[in-house]
């Protein structure tokens, strides 16, 4: 019966693998799971939908992940680095426009050594006392996080994007260890970031038993938030003939994380919006409850390309801002401009 493992799922907030695989693989629960997804989300969040404006600092990066166009093996790749200056300028245009959270990423890029990221959050920091500091610039020894935190960052966004060790290693090269990553996430927790994870939807030789494994991983991390999107291909790396995620199952994914962790921050990810033109509208229908319009300056834009045809490279910041909430607005939710930390109540320990 359809119905019972939707509501089973929402009352448990959780089910046995068995029955996770059959969620996963049908699409004939997907109506009701994006309803009782809604639904949980307005239980708790409301119908607001928290922006966080994501600075793109740099596009370098020592790593060699097979699926991302940023990898150093790619020397097509454009690459650039803001200073912190020109970061700084990105915080003030994002202040104006309401957000209350910035997002630091970049590649892993020892150009950015810990004391260059310590000098720029503390301004930051500094300048915006108000704000949540977010970064999201990969694995790191413990003590340079406790640096950046000491700082003045609040959170971490470190997606695991696969819990199966095989799987990983299939996506990244030998001197990446899905170990490795797994210890950054701990240590970041341990620390008291607010921490995100996440993994890709329909990267190259995932299967259902690998989805599995990484909701399984979500229930022991977890996580604050949660950054799921469809794998697109980048036609320079050596997946370029390897196909995408769907946005089916990309959608379904969602709507399992918003009924397994109901306190989760989930973003309706940039990729989600590559894929298809409503692919965010749809995203906060299937309970997402975060976007993170791009605050860089538009002329690196299109130099951050992680996979092909990102949207919203050629906007202004200020454009992207309207746009954005124009389609929240569209979908049936509000954007909130205050930092939206994570109701504190945890995920599965609360019941
Ligand atoms: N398609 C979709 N997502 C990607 N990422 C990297 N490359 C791709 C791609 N080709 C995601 C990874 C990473 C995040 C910043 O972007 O999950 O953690
Ligand atoms: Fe570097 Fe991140 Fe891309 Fe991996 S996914 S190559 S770490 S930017
Ligand atoms: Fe960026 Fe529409 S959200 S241009």
């Amino acid at each position: 019966m359809t119905e019972n493992l939707v509501e089973k799922l929402r009352n448990d907030r959780d089910l046995s693998d068995k029955e996770l695989k059959e969620l996963i693989e049908s699409d004939a629960y997907d109506k009701e799971l994006y309803k009782a997804a809604d639904e949980v989300r307005r239980e708790n969040y409301g119908d607001a939908v928290y922006l966080r404006g994501l600075i793109e600092f740099t596009s370098y990066c020592k790593n060699n992940c097979l699926y991302c166009g940023l990898r150093a093996g790619n020397n097509k790749a454009e690459r650039y680095r803001l200073t912190k200056a020109e970061i700084l300028d990105c915080c003030e245009e994002g202040y104006r426009l309401g957000y209350r959270t910035f997002v630091l990423q970049g590649g892993e890029d020892p150009y950015f050594t810990d004391d260059i990221i310590c000098d720029t959050v503390s301004e930051i920091r500094k300048r915006y006392p108000d704000c949540a500091i977010t970064l999201s610039i990969g694995e790191k020894p413990r003590e340079s996080y406790e640096r950046y935190f000491k700082a003045g960052a609040d959170r971490y966004l470190l997606r695991h994007e696969t819990a199966d060790k095989e799987h990983y290693s299939k996506l990244h090269p030998d001197n990446m260890s899905a170990d490795n990553r797994r210890r950054c996430l701990y240590d970041l927790k341990d620390i008291g970031y607010q921490v995100g994870s996440g993994f890709m939807v329909g990267s190259p030789y995932q299967t259902t038993e690998n989805l599995i494994a990484d909701l399984r991983f979500l229930q022991e991390l977890g996580p604050d938030m949660i950054g799921i999107g469809p794998y697109i291909t980048h036609k320079d790396t050596p997946f370029k003939d390897e196909e995408g995620g769907t946005l089916e199952l990309s959608l379904r994914m969602l709507a399992i994380l918003r009924l397994m962790f109901p306190y989760a921050l989930l973003p309706s990810t940039t990729a989600l919006g590559t894929i298809a033109s409503n692919g965010r509208e749809l995203g906060l229908q299937a309970g997402g409850n975060v976007v993170m319009p791009n605050l860089s300056p538009v002329r690196v834009r299109k130099k951050y390309a992680i996979y092909d045809n990102k949207i919203c490279t050629g906007e202004e910041s200020a454009q992207c801002r309207g746009c954005l909430e124009r389609r929240i607005e569209s979908a049936g939710y509000r954007a909130v401009t205050d930092r939206g930390d994570v109701k504190r109540m945890r995920n599965r320990d609360d019941k």
